[in-house]
């Protein structure tokens, strides 16, 4: 069955991003030109997503406004000639269909996708993280990779994987791999957050998975773990437990993950895309450039 629905949980506090996200959710941050959350529905369109289910919590209501369609700035924009500004707009008129749910209490990332069950039903659907993106502009087929993976071997869970610096394996759910096959592996476990010393490999959860409808079953019977919250990364253990059948697919050395949860990688995913983008690209490499040769070099 080919999976064209999507879960995006974009209920999260954002608390270390304080104060930008405040009274603003972290999915609606600029990264270049569009905010996160955009290139996330951008790139599920093209891997082939047709329903969008949002799962969104206190303060998020821009994001809902941002995928509606806006008439009255649509014929503003068309009795005003300007074209230009009409087809940035253009993704309010991609065939998606969206939905909303709440997420009532913030208790956990596996708890908010349990949040869309009675949407889902017994759907196989993707789980994408709103304040991730995949690939510099989102040029990521990961998804369709995933997609075409969790098919082909009527696997249970998929999951993407990026090769992190073994120093970094302290921030992300770690893959223990087994047997290693063309274009995915076999999980035998996941660890979350192990020590660089502990650390069965350096693949690390990306933010992009394939679920069957199952998972919810394993999510309901994980008890609050890490910080209080009901963790995802729980969920599967046990589902692998159980006897799953959980694969990994690798990205690819250009998807690199950018992580708008922390400043430090929001400002370098911001920095990058600007650096890159299309238009303004050119010119502010060149700013930068003279911007670097002016300030003192770091220790
Ligand atoms: P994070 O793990 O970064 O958590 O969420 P957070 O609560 O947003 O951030 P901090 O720790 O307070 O800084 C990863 C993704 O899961 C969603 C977030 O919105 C984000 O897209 N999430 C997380 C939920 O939807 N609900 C939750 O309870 C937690």
């Amino acid at each position: 069955m080919a999976v064209d629905l999507a879960v995006v949980p974009v209920a999260g506090r954002g608390t270390r991003l304080l104060p930008l996200t405040k009274s603003q959710p972290k999915e609606m941050l600029p990264v270049g030109q569009k905010p996160v959350v955009q290139y996330v529905a951008d790139e599920l369109a093209e891997a082939g997503v047709r329903r969008l289910v949002f799962v969104t919590g206190p303060g998020k209501v821009a994001i809902e406004n941002h995928f509606d369609i806006n008439e009255e700035l649509i014929a503003r924009l068309r009795e005003g000639g300007q074209e230009d500004m009409l087809a940035k707009l253009a993704f309010e008129r991609e065939d998606l269909e969206y939905f909303y749910t709440r997420q009532r209490r913030q208790l956990g990332l596996g708890h908010a996708i349990l949040c869309a069950k009675q949407i889902v039903s017994d759907q196989p659907f993707v789980v994408a993280l709103g304040d991730s993106i995949i690939g510099l502009h989102a040029e990521s087929d990961v998804v369709r990779r995933t997609i075409e993976i969790f098919d082909r071997e009527q696997a249970d869970a998929v999951i993407a994987f990026e090769t992190v610096p073994r120093q970094d394996v302290v921030h992300y759910g770690i893959a223990r791999p087994k047997a290693v096959h063309a274009d995915f592996f076999e999980l035998e476990d996941l660890v979350e957050k192990p020590s660089p010393a502990d650390a069965p490999s350096c693949l690390a959860v990306a933010g992009r998975y394939v679920f069957r409808s199952s998972i919810f079953k394993f999510i309901e019977e994980t008890p609050p773990g890490k910080g209080n919250e009901i963790q995802l990364t729980d969920a599967i253990g046990a589902l692998l437990k159980s006897g799953g059948k959980v694969l990994g697919v690798p990205l690819t050395s250009g998807e690199h993950r950018y992580d708008i949860g922390n400043f430090a990688s929001y400002f370098r995913a911001f920095v990058e895309f600007a650096l890159q983008d299309p238009e303004y690209g050119t010119a502010l490499r060149e700013h930068t450039r003279q911007l670097l040769a002016r300030l003192p070099a770091s220790e």
